[in-house]
């Protein structure tokens, strides 16, 4: 069975924490996180890309976390490129609040983790990102449950483009999910997206009153259900 490693953090208060995860980044990461004119995010970008380095050292012990390198793929997703490390598959999301690290051997995985904003901007961009079944589910509900739902399908959504690296150049509202308790999250493709939707396995997780997340992955081996939400 194909293992998919998930780790989290929280950003931490204390500078002398955050001081010790900035010696594990190289030279570019440190000069990037200069660069934050707000200094939650500044602390949240140090933190994901320590969870990075510490996550892929735990999968390959022989490297240290300030060994790794990395190049970007065409639509600028880091791959890591040590020698040695097979087809490794690594993806970090950062959010207020929170990082997300998932790594995996030879298996597409993606991660997402997003604050539940309770702003209402969420809903003027719904027509460009959810699918048509999406949308009509969404409206049905009440204005809590549509905000929880609008987060589920974005974060399932954010996953799956971050597994396949390809980033906004996916269309948003030919990717839908659907799902119940019973039969997990099914992914549904509509012809413009060039993928076979059987095979993937979707986790959604809950790490704080106002983060969700989730995680996708390539590999019809994997048993990731917990508990499902009904997306209907
Ligand atoms: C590039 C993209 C991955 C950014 O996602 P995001 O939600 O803003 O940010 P996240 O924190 O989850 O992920 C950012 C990390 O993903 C990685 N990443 C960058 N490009 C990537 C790509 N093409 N595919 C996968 N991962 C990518 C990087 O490690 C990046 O972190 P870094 O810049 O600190 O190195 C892309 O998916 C995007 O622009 N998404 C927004 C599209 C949108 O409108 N979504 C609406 C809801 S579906």
């Amino acid at each position: 069975m194909t293992v998919v490693d998930l780790s989290l953090a929280v950003p931490p208060e204390s500078s002398h924490q955050l001081d010790q995860m900035l010696e594990l980044l190289n030279p570019d990461e440190r000069a990037h996180s200069t660069r934050f004119r707000r200094d939650e995010d500044r602390r949240t970008f140090i933190t994901a890309h320590a969870l990075t380095r510490l996550g892929l050292s735990r999968h390959h012990p022989g490297i240290s976390p300030n060994e790794w390198t990395f190049k970007k793929g065409p639509w600028g997703r880091p791959e890591p490129t040590n020698p040695g490390i097979g087809e490794l598959r690594a993806n970090l999301s950062h959010t207020r609040e929170m990082a997300a690290f998932v790594v995996a051997d030879a298996v597409e995985v993606g991660v997402d983790v997003e604050y539940v904003t309770p702003d209402d901007w969420i809903y003027e961009t719904i027509d460009t990102v959810l699918s048509t079944d999406e949308c009509t589910s969404l409206l049905r509900l009440d204005e809590e449950s549509r905000r929880e739902r609008f987060f589920l399908y974005w974060t399932l959504k954010e996953s799956y483009i971050k597994a396949r690296g390809l980033g906004i150049s996916l269309p948003l509202t030919k990717i839908s999910f659907a799902g119940s308790n019973s039969e997990g999250v099914v992914l549904d493709i509509e012809p413009g997206v060039d993928d076979n939707p059987t095979g993937w396995q979707f986790a959604l997780f809950h790490p704080s009153p106002t983060v969700r997340g989730a995680v996708a992955a390539r590999t019809g081996e994997l048993d990731l259900q917990s508990s499902w939400p009904t997306l209907r």
